[in-house]
Formats: structure tokens, C-alpha cells, sequence
């Protein structure tokens, strides 16, 4: 009998966000192999319809299976809200159907209920995620109790795509943001993250909360629910390789993805590009 084939395992983005979520996987699942692609030629999805977030995204995961990916995560919010189900349910089957692709959305509502002492619960989100409704739908599986109030930030991905994170412009944005999510519901005391490039906004998000207010960042309990997902299907855990390398890709020029790469990773990145 054959050993079958191993291989790395994919992690998606539209640009350079899912390095965030990247970055506490490698933390807590050192030994695997992994394979970024961001796809920063088209990024931001945010404001993409449906279709377009889908068929974008739907490319770049066969790109992930051919280079032999037997499990993709989508690390990014507005690909799980507009893409997951429509890619696990209609295309996987007859694509690929020994391999999975997973979301981040599924693995933060699953515990947000758990934190929440008022019941009520705000997540931040690009427009297509919080139009996509994706988020209340999912928590009320859970907890169809906690009462769920979104808020679209369209100008947060561009202030972290255009470096300006950490700027006074960013202070503007972050109090607009919070303050009409607060307005809808006074009573929030925990808060979603959802999007994957909005932990590089967190210190000031932070500053300009409530300290009784929880935030949550995705990375963590998105890379703990991979680690709980592998060790419940040893049949795809078999399948990833354990080499400890990385490899970066995206879709747009290296350079500039390694530039700005290296601020979401916390660490040197040096990618190739793939074309589409
Ligand atoms: N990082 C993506 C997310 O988690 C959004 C970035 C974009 O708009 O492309 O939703």
C-alpha cells in the first residue's frame, strides 16, 4: 500500500489580513506545513457583491487544491460570510470531495455566548459581512438568546491596508465606528472582531472602550478550533504534512506583499507571486 500523498495546509485571504489569524495558528500548531495565498490584486473584498467575493474566492481555493492543499481555511470574514457554504455545498462535491475548506465565522460565535454577562453582543465587520448577516444567523444557533448589533467599518481594511493603522486619522474612524455600534445598543459588553485586519487596529480600539467591554480577536480561537477540527478528522489530518515551512503567495507583486506582510506576521515574510 502507497503512503498517501501529504501536503501543506491553506489559509486564505483577500490580501494580508489572515496573516493575523495565521500568525496564533503557527503559535499553537508549530509542525504542520502551511501555504498563505493572499489575493491583494482584488483585495478589499469588503465592498464586492456576492458573486463577485465568491467567484474570487472559489479561484483562488482551487489554486490552494491544485497545489495540493487537502484543507483550506478561509481566514478571512467576507469570504466566509459570502462564499463558505455555496463552496462546501455546491462545489466541493463534485471538485474535490476528500478535501474540506473551513471559516473563521463558525469558530468565534461558537463561544461568544460564553463571555457575554448582559447578553447583548456587537460585531464590527467589513459591509459585506454584516449585510451578508452571516454573523447573527450563526450566533443564534448557539445562543438564540444574546441580542446581536453590527456595524460596517468600510474605512478600517483601507487604513490598515494603507499603513495608517496607528495614525490620527485612524482615531477618527475607530470612535465613528464604535460610537453608532454603541448607540444601537448601550448594553453590548462583548465585542466581535470580524475581520481578520482589524487586530492591528486593536490598541486603539481598546483605548476608546469601555475597560468592562470584551473584545474579541479571531486569531486564537480560530487557530484553537483548527487544532480541536484536526484532532476530530484524523482522515484529513493525515493528509497535512508536518514540515514546519511556510510559503507565501499572492497574487499581486511579492515586494509589496512582503513589505506589509511582515507587520500582520510579526515576522520577516518572503512570498512568490501567483499569477491568476
Ligand atoms: N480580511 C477580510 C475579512 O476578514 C476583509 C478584507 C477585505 O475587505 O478584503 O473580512
Amino acid at each position: 500500500m502507497s503512503t498517501p500523498t501529504k501536503s501543506p495546509i491553506g489559509v486564505f485571504d483577500s490580501g494580508y489580513g489572515g496573516l493575523t489569524v495565521l500568525k496564533e495558528i503557527v503559535k499553537q500548531l508549530p509542525d504542520y506545513d502551511y501555504l498563505y495565498l493572499g489575493d491583494n490584486a482584488r483585495a478589499p473584498y469588503g465592498s464586492r457583491s456576492f458573486e463577485t467575493v465568491y467567484e474570487y474566492t472559489l479561484e483562488c481555493v482551487k489554486h490552494l487544491f491544485e497545489m495540493g492543499c487537502p484543507l483550506v481555511l478561509l481566514a478571512c470574514n467576507t469570504a466566509s460570510a459570502k462564499a463558505l457554504r455555496t463552496i462546501q455545498q455546491k462545489d466541493l462535491p463534485t471538485l474535490a470531495p476528500e478535501k474540506r475548506v473551513l471559516g473563521v465565522i463558525r469558530p468565534t460565535t461558537e463561544i461568544v455566548g460564553k463571555l457575554s454577562k448582559t447578553g447583548h453582543v456587537g460585531v464590527l465587520g467589513t459591509s459585506g459581512t454584516v449585510i451578508s448577516n452571516s454573523y447573527p444567523i450563526e450566533i443564534e444557533k448557539f445562543y438564540p438568546n444574546l441580542i446581536v448589533s453590527q456595524e460596517a467599518c468600510p474605512m478600517w481594511v483601507p487604513l490598515v491596508e494603507n499603513n495608517e493603522f496607528d495614525s490620527d486619522g485612524a482615531d477618527y474612524f475607530i470612535a465613528k465606528y464604535l460610537n453608532n455600534l454603541l448607540a444601537k445598543d448601550p448594553e453590548i459588553d462583548t465585542i466581535i472582531l470580524g475581520c481578520t485586519h482589524y487586530p492591528l487596529l486593536i490598541n486603539k480600539i481598546r483605548k476608546q472602550l469601555p475597560a468592562e467591554i470584551t473584545l474579541l480577536s479571531q486569531g486564537e480561537i480560530v487557530a484553537e478550533s483548527l487544532g480541536d477540527y484536526l484532532q476530530r478528522h484524523p482522515e484529513i489530518e493525515s493528509k497535512c504534512s508536518k514540515g514546519k515551512s511556510i510559503d507565501f503567495y499572492t497574487t499581486d507583486a511579492a515586494e509589496n506583499f512582503d513589505n506589509a506582510a511582515s507587520i500582520f506576521f510579526g515576522k520577516a515574510v518572503q512570498s512568490k507571486h501567483l499569477p491568476l
